[in-house]
């Protein structure tokens, strides 16, 4: 068939736009549809009293203090939002991060109040060391001072995130997740060997029945900036390269995608989502078997919103393409900070 018809009085008898005549057709003819059902709504719980504190790099993002949980609960399921991510930003910060899997931690505190305000909504647990501890590493550092938690390494540098000292640890916050009553957990360090430890952890608790959702494939992305405020997870030195992805790698994400399935993965994630489409669409074709999550970050986010706020770009219009390209790559779920957003944009269609 040509590209052009240089003579008007050939018919073309190939033409796509017959059939993006009217809306109608159009929305007939749509091959992904997005819906509610498909988001997934991070929070951030911090304690105190009536705290709503919005987020300065992510406008409409609040950290929430247990008490404004119930309200937030009921409000996300009136919207047909089924699930939330939960983050929690400790009192006090220590090597450990003893909060992270103490009973009446934060995370703990704000999942019973979820539960009880909304049992059908499905709260999702960020499992990471990284908001808990005062260095803000997602683990267990090889430092020479250790005070007990870990045997200092000489070998490897100072400052190492120890992997396997990290997977007692996250044990022992899935175990007290699950008590506290989550419905899945969510491992986000990048360690290896975390969902099969974490699988050990809660089955030999009695959780055998509880998913694990992994961030199997994360990048160690600069998009995560705005998260790093809102949750207080910076790391106080260094970076995280030595165990999230390089940003350059899409066969090692494959890797990471079928070992997380070897140990027991229910689920698993992409993240960051638009920049890493091609990661999604590669894991949905290797992985068919299992669900596929992709995680517009906050650096993702925090773009919209600023060029929104600027007048650069219609929000509504642009949100939407990014959360339908992510869909589009195969993504099924989306974990967005527009998933409320985008419900009363999806109605306005
Ligand atoms: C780690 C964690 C991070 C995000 C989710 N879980 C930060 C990081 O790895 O540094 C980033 C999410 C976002 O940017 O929206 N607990």
């Amino acid at each position: 068939m040509s590209t052009n018809n240089p003579d008007p009085l050939t018919p073309l008898s190939n033409r796509p736009r017959r059939l993006r005549l009217n809306a109608t057709l159009r929305g007939m003819l749509r091959e992904t549809q997005l819906s509610a059902s498909d988001f997934i709504y991070p929070l951030f719980v911090v304690h105190g009293s009536a705290v709503r504190n919005e987020v300065s790099s992510m406008p409409g993002v609040f950290q929430l203090s247990i008490d404004q949980l119930a309200a937030e609960a009921r409000s996300l399921v009136a919207l047909g939002i089924p699930a939330v991510l939960l983050f929690g930003i400790p009192a006090q910060k220590d090597p450990v991060g003893l909060e992270n899997f103490a009973d009446d931690g934060i995370v703990q505190q704000a999942i019973r109040a979820l539960k009880a305000a909304a049992p059908e909504l499905v709260v999702i647990t960020d499992v990471c060391l990284c908001e808990y501890t005062d260095h803000g590493h997602c683990g267990i550092l090889n430092v020479p001072t250790n005070k007990g938690e870990a045997m200092p390494r000489p070998y490897l540098p100072d400052g190492y995130l120890l992997n396997d000292e990290t997977l007692a640890v996250l044990g022992k916050v899935v175990v007290s997740h699950a008590r506290a009553g989550a419905d899945i957990v969510a491992p986000s360090g990048m360690i290896d060997g975390a969902v099969a430890a974490i699988r050990a952890a809660l089955d030999g608790a009695g959780f055998e029945h509880l998913p694990i959702l992994s961030y199997a494939i994360k990048y160690a992305s600069a998009f995560y900036g705005p998260f790093r405020d809102a949750a207080h997870g910076a790391p106080k030195f260094g970076d995280r390269r030595t165990h999230q992805m390089d940003v350059a790698n899409a066969r090692e994400a494959l890797r990471e995608a079928a070992l997380d399935a070897a140990e027991g993965a229910d689920m698993l994630m992409v993240k960051p989502a638009l920049p890493y489409l091609d990661i999604i669409r590669q894991t949905r074709e290797q992985m068919p078997q299992l669900p596929l999550v992709a995680y517009q970050v906050s650096g993702e986010y925090a773009m919209l919103k600023a060029a929104a706020r600027n007048g650069w770009l219609d929000e509504p219009k642009a949100a939407l393409e990014t959360l339908t390209a992510i869909k589009r790559a195969g993504a099924d779920l989306i974990i967005t900070y527009y998933a409320k957003e985008a419900v009363g944009w999806l109605g306005n269609g």
